[in-house]
């Protein structure tokens, strides 16, 4: 198998056929070789092409081949018109076909690199001569190569090097090259190679390194390139979002409608996946409420507010991350109504409730005063329990919204009935006492719409 640098036949033939030119003058004599260095295959046959013409007469015509390896030089074959004589040491290593001048080396060996001279003389109307010099190199054609990457096991962004060394079992004057996803990798502030480049050092590593990596094995006569591997480098938690099940990305903030719920995703990108938990804050203390990636959270379940953190950690790089959303639950009607609070202002709410109130309020004195106190007592009587405690759980609170409801006012014609409230230490402005012109002491109960209550419980 023959193959030659493609340079060298413009490279060298120039100031070759020159010199030929010059001598061609005089002699009249060409001699031409396609390639003045030929890579060959160790143990494929290599032949040495030479091609040579004339225009005189001739009687003779002289080849002769030499070899020279320095220190030595070394006859190989020779030819005077069609007789060859060789040299006995070599056997039939070395082939001539005159007038080819072409040499046929059979088999190439490692010992065959060197260079091969050539000279042809023409003896016609005096003699005349012409010689070349070709440069022979043996190579084995290289393996497949492989990667072995140090430390084989992974290695933490920003703490290891990684270093890769990519090898050939059978090979010679091997030039490497090395590859990430298929491009070539230059030396940079992170890679760096050996001296004869078979050595890839990758540091520091970060997680950008990561990729596919591999190495191309060449020689003039082969080239092979390795598997891809993909060394592996732990990194993160980087960029810890929270996501919805619907796919959206949520801020700081997420507002649910009353008796909605919704499913919180937790993620964050790193090597290994990372460990999630979900962790509830509370007034001073912490606790953790799930362990994994989701969270559901529905209405019925939170209170008003509440802030959910996520926390995201990766055993490998020890690091952790966190980011938290801060759930708020929107009560149907108030939704409405704070719709209508743009173009009503809140002024104008207070003041139609406290209206309302007013005229509840009127409405009761003059129906209480045509009611005898037996059957007001006798309710009272009836009157769960759970009523009662039911307007002291709703606390107190300065939003006028918060007031939303249907108002009861219950009159207590007997002392019982006021230490029975009283000892009962109430405070919140829901339930309110009051004194009336005839000394009767009044209740208000407020009665939440039906299906807000079911809610608040
Ligand atoms: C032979 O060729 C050379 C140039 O290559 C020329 O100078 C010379 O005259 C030629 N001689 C004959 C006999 O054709
Ligand atoms: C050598 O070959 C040339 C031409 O090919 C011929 O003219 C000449 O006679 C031959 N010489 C001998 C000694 O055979
Ligand atoms: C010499 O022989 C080789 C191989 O047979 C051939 O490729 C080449 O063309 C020949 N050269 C000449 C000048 O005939
Ligand atoms: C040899 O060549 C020269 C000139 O080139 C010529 O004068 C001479 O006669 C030739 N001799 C023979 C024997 O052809
Ligand atoms: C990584 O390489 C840098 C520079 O090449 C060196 O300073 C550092 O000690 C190496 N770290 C390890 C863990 O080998
Ligand atoms: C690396 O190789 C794997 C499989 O061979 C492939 O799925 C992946 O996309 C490659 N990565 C790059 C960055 O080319
Ligand atoms: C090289 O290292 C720097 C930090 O030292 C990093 O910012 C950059 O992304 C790295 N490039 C690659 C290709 O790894
Ligand atoms: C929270 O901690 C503060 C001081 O650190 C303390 O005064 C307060 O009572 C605590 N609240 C609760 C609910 O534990
Ligand atoms: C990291 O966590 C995984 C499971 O999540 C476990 O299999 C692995 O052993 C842990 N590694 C270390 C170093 O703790």
């Amino acid at each position: 198998m023959l193959s030659w640098s493609p340079l060298a036949p413009h490279f060298y033939n120039l100031p070759f056929k020159i010199y030929v030119l010059l001598l061609g003058i005089c002699s009249a004599l060409k001699l031409t070789v396609p390639s003045h260095t030929i890579h060959g295959t160790e143990g494929q046959p290599l032949r040495l092409l030479v091609d040579y013409t004339f225009n005189m007469t001739i009687s003779k015509i002289q080849i002769i081949w030499l070899f020279e390896k320095p220190p030595v030089s070394k006859y190989l074959i020779s030819s005077v018109n069609q007789s060859v004589i060789a040299d006995l040491e070599f056997g039939y290593k070395f082939t001539l076909m005159p007038p080819n001048a072409s040499l046929l080396i059979k088999p190439l060996e490692r010992n065959d690199e060197g260079n091969y001279i050539v000279k042809i003389n023409i003896h016609g109307n005096g003699t005349i001569s012409a010689s070349a010099i070709i440069q022979v190199t043996v190579h084995v054609p290289v393996t497949k190569p492989r990667i072995y990457t140090e430390p084989p096991f992974g290695v933490v962004e920003k703490r290891g090097n990684i270093t890769l060394k990519c090898t050939v079992e059978k090979g010679t004057h091997v030039v490497y090259e090395w590859m990430k996803n298929g491009n070539p990798i230059e030396t940079s502030t992170n890679y760096s190679f050996s001296v004869n480049k078979d050595t890839l050092s990758i540091a520091p590593v970060v997680k950008e390194a990561i990729g596919n990596y591999s190495c191309l094995a060449t020689n003039p006569v082969s080239a092979m390139e390795s598997d891809v591997i993909t060394p592996t480098i732990y990194y993160g938690p980087y960029g810890l979002t929270i996501n919805t099940d619907k796919g959206q990305k949520v801020g700081r903030v997420f507002t649910l409608d009353k008796g909605e719920a919704v499913q919180l995703y937790c993620s964050a990108d790193s090597n290994p996946p990372n460990i999630y938990s979900w962790i509830q804050r509370a007034e001073n203390s912490t606790h953790p409420i799930k362990y994994g990636r989701s969270l559901e959270v529905a209405a019925e379940k939170v209170t008003q507010k509440t802030e959910y953190t996520c926390s995201a950690y990766n055993n490998m790089t020890e690091s952790q991350a966190e980011t938290h959303i801060l759930v708020i639950i929107i009560p149907k009607g108030l939704e409405q109504l704070a719709q209508k609070g743009k173009y009503l202002s809140p002024l104008a709410i207070i003041t139609g409730i406290s209206l309302f109130l007013i005229v509840a309020m009127c409405l009761l004195t003059l129906w209480k005063r045509f009611q005898p106190h037996k059957v007001i007592q006798q309710k009272l009587q009836i009157r769960p329990e759970a009523d009662y405690r039911k307007a002291q759980t709703i606390s107190g609170h300065e939003n006028a919204l918060d007031d939303f409801g249907i108002y009861e006012f219950v009159a207590f014609p007997d002392p019982g009935g006021i230490s029975r409230m009283s000892s009962r230490s109430v405070s919140g402005s829901d339930v309110i006492q009051g004194h009336d012109f005839h000394g009767t002491v009044y209740e208000v109960v407020r009665h939440i719409p039906e299906q807000q209550q079911e809610h608040q419980e």
